[in-house]
C-alpha cells in the first residue's frame, strides 16, 4: 500500500502458517485518551480478548494509535521488507505529525511487542486511503492484517470517510486477500514503468495549462468525467479529490494538442511520477523523451510511471527507452464504508 510518490515493491510474504481464529472473539473498545501524546483519534484501543486463546501462544492483540516511541520497532519491522528498501522510514515522522482530519496511523501490539503497522490518509471526497501496512514476519498468518484494515475501516468511517481504497502489487496474494476479505473489489490495474533521464529532448512539445480541456480533448476521462491516476503508490480521482494544478508538470505535444502528460516530482524520492500520458502515438513518443529530458535537466534519477495504457502506447514507451516491469502490475481496491462495515461485521 502507498504513499504519494513513493514506490513499494511487491510484497515478499512468505504462506502463512494457519492459526485459527477464535469463533467467540470479544472486542473491548478503549475510550478516548488511548493516544498518550495526542497524536491521531484518540479512540481507537480495540483489545481482543481470546477465549481460547490464538494457537500462536499469543494471548491478546491490542490495537492502538501509534506513537513516536514504536519508531525504532516499526523500522525493523520496515526493515525486513523489500531489502530494506521500504517507504516507511521516510515518511513516519510526517504521520507521527499530521493532524486526525489528514489521517492516523495505528499499530498492532502483542505482549508488550509491536508487531503490525498501517496508515491512513484521510483524502478529499471522503475517501480513506489505506497504506503502509506491514505485519511482522513472526506474526503473519494469524488474521492481524484483516484486524487492522477492519480497525482502520471503522475509524475511518467515524472520520466521515465514505469509500476505501487502497493499492497493492498484482502478485501480493496476502494483501489481495485481505483487501478481498474486507469487501473491497478491484477497481483499475497499473502498468509499472520507469527510464533513466536523459539529455535529448522530444521535439514539438512544450508547457501547457493544467485543464480538463487538454484531457478531453485527447480521450483520457472516463464517462464520468473524471481520471483516476496513480501517483506512487497511491490513486487519487481528478477532479474529485484532486484538481488539475496539484500536478505541476503539464506537458502538450502538438498544435493543437494531440498528447498530453502530466507529472510531478516525487516528495519523497529523486525521482519524477508520470501520472499520466494519452494521446497520439507520435505525441506519446515525443512526450515520453522529454519527460526523460525533464529528470536529467532536474538532476533527478529517474522517471517512475504507473499507468493505464493500450497496446499501441505501451510499444512506443518501450520504444523510447522505458522499460516495464514485469512481473506484477500496481492494483487498487475499492469499497463503499458502509458495506465495508457490513462485511467486517456480517
Ligand atoms: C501482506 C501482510 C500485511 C499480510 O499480513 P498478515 O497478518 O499475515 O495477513 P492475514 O493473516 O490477516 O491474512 C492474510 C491472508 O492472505 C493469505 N495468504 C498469505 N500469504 C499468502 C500467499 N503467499 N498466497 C496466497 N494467500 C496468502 C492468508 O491465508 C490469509 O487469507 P484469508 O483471507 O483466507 O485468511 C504481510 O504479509 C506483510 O506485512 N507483508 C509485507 C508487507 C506488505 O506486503 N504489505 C502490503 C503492501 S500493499
Amino acid at each position: 500500500m502507498g504513499v504519494a510518490g513513493v514506490k513499494d515493491p511487491p510484497s515478499t510474504a512468505t504462506a502463512p502458517t494457519r492459526v485459527a481464529r477464535s469463533a467467540r472473539t470479544e472486542l473491548t473498545l478503549t475510550p478516548g485518551g488511548a493516544d498518550p501524546d495526542g497524536r491521531g483519534p484518540g479512540t481507537i484501543c480495540h483489545e481482543y480478548i481470546n477465549d481460547p486463546p490464538l494457537e500462536s501462544a499469543v494471548s491478546a492483540l491490542t490495537v492502538r494509535p501509534a506513537q513516536e516511541q514504536d519508531r525504532e520497532q516499526v523500522f525493523a519491522i520496515s526493515a525486513t521488507v523489500w531489502e530494506g528498501q521500504d517507504y516507511i522510514p521516510l515518511v513516519w515522522s510526517g504521520w507521527m505529525e499530521e493532524s486526525p482530519e489528514a489521517g492516523f496511523t495505528i499499530a498492532a501490539e502483542m505482549d508488550g511487542q509491536v508487531v503490525a503497522v498501517q496508515h491512513t490518509a484521510l483524502q478529499p471526497g471522503a475517501v480513506a486511503w489505506m497504506e503502509g501496512i506491514r505485519v511482522h514476519p513472526d506474526f503473519r498468518g494469524q488474521g492481524i492484517a484483516h484486524r487492522l484494515l477492519a480497525d482502520g475501516i471503522r475509524e475511518s468511517a467515524r472520520m466521515g470517510a465514505r469509500t476505501v481504497r487502497l493499492s497493492t502489487a498484482s502478485v501480493n496474494q496476502a494483501s489481495r486477500r485481505v483487501a478481498s476479505g474486507a469487501g473491497l473489489r478491484l477497481v483499475a490495474r497499473f502498468e509499472v514503468y520507469s527510464a533513466d533521464p536523459a539529455a535529448s529532448q522530444g521535439p514539438g512539445t512544450r508547457a501547457i495549462s493544467a485543464s480538463f480541456e487538454h484531457l478531453e480533448r485527447v480521450g483520457s476521462l472516463a464517462s464520468g468525467g473524471t481520471l483516476l491516476v496513480a501517483d506512487g503508490w497511491t490513486a487519487v480521482e481528478l477532479p474529485t479529490q484532486a484538481s488539475p494544478g496539484d500536478f505541476p508538470i503539464w506537458l502538450g505535444a502538438g498544435d493543437p494538442v494531440e498528447a498530453v502528460a502530466l507529472a510531478r516530482p516525487s516528495p519523497a524520492r529523486p525521482r519524477l511520477n508520470l501520472v499520466h500520458l494519452a494521446g497520439t502515438r507520435d505525441g506519446i513518443r515525443d512526450l515520453g523523451t522529454q519527460l526523460r529530458h525533464e529528470a536529467h535537466r532536474r538532476g533527478l534519477q529517474r522517471v517512475t510511471a504507473s499507468l493505464q495504457l493500450d497496446g499501441a502506447t505501451k510499444a512506443t514507451l518501450l520504444d523510447i527507452g522505458f522499460q516495464q516491469q514485469d512481473d506484477w502490475d500496481m492494483l487498487v481496491f475499492e469499497g463503499d464504508v458502509g458495506s465495508a462495515m457490513a462485511s467486517l461485521t456480517g
